[in-house]
């Protein structure tokens, strides 16, 4: 045998299915993943949002079966969003308690609660009729500390409600704090904050504009983080945790796998990343025209995502990958 031969074969860890099996470092697991669903209010039938083939707003009753349906798949939790008929400058509907995404969140825990963490979006971009995450100054602008307020109302509705974790996702400075204050004074210490801590303002959120019939013009650029920084990512990450987040998240996930490893490595709790919905739309969008083939992606997509160090997931696939896993 001649010397330029390798003796070093890494195929050999390649060779089989049995042996890829075995030697796998990164396992999807139902556990870990969490499904975002959309709940309208005023509608009779559930309605299918264009630009997420297979994803829907739904009605209140078919909110609860899904949430069924999602406990049987043996996923983590659920995400809620609100949809409201009405919608005006500070988002009264956010803070409403028989609000439409209170009301879910009474549906969902009393259905699934025992089986499945339930989460809700704590933001106010589906509630105002400007679009923005907060409420807006004279001059235009987002108010921090006057949307801080909002925050720590809404924070005390959803507990209320009996949600597990709220899930900040304003970018806004200080949310954390304000609302895990707000929790305690009202005596709710078990609820928990799922942080959106490394929040980028990104065109993949486009199809999510549609599912919450969202009414922004223009952007978010003066909260959300600007893709181009990695370094503030970790700032925010020292400050949410300071601020008591339970859990932090990285949103979007794939063009985000540098700050979510860097997130992953310097963490104490654990870390989410957050799929979002313009990336479910390209694999769709692409796999309805036979360029890609769609079951791989979508699983290769959630296995770079866990190996860049996200310990949870929230996918619009999560029941769906679920049932695959199991
Ligand atoms: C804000 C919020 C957004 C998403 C989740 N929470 C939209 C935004 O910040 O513009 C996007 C989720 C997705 O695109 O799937 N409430």
């Amino acid at each position: 045998m001649s010397a330029e031969f390798p003796s070093v074969r890494p195929r050999r860890l390649r060779s089989t299915p049995a042996m890829r099996r075995l030697v796998a470092e990164t396992r999807l697991h139902p556990a870990e993943l969490i499904l975002p669903v959309f709940v309208r209010e005023g509608i009779t039938e559930p309605k299918p949002i264009t630009s997420m083939p297979g994803v829907v707003q739904h009605t209140r009753d078919t909110l609860r079966r899904a949430a069924v349906e999602a406990a049987e798949a043996g996923i983590g939790g659920l995400m809620l969003f609100g949809v409201p008929e009405v919608q005006d400058a500070v988002g009264s509907e956010g803070t409403n308690p028989e609000g439409i995404l209170q009301l879910a969140i009474r549906d969902v825990v009393s259905e699934v609660g025992d089986q499945l963490v339930v989460m809700s979006d704590l933001c106010l971009d589906e509630f105002t009729d400007h679009g923005h995450c907060g409420v807006l100054a004279a001059d235009g602008s987002v108010d921090n500390d006057a949307t801080l307020e909002r925050y720590a109302e809404m924070a005390v509705v959803q507990a209320d409600a009996g949600v597990h974790l709220v899930g900040p996702s304003g970018m806004m400075d200080g949310q954390v704090a304000v609302i895990r204050k707000a929790l305690d004074a009202a005596g709710h210490q078990d609820t928990g904050i799922l942080a959106y801590t490394a929040k980028y303002a990104s065109a993949f959120y486009g199809p999510f504009r549609e599912a919450v019939g969202s009414s922004l013009k223009g952007d978010r650029r003066t909260y959300q983080q600007d893709p181009a920084n990695a370094r503030e990512s970790l700032r925010e990450l020292a400050q949410d945790v300071a601020e008591g987040a339970d859990l932090v998240m990285v949103k979007p996930a794939m063009s985000y796998l540098d700050v979510l490893r860097q997130v992953a490595d310097a963490s104490p709790v654990p870390v989410v990343a957050y799929q979002v919905s313009g990336e479910y739309a390209m694999v769709e969008a692409a796999a309805a025209n036979g360029w890609i083939d769609r079951e791989r992606t979508v699983l290769e997509t959630l296995t770079s995502i866990r190996r860049a160090g996200a310990e949870q997931i929230l996918t619009y696939w999560a029941v769906e990958v679920a049932g695959k896993l199991r």
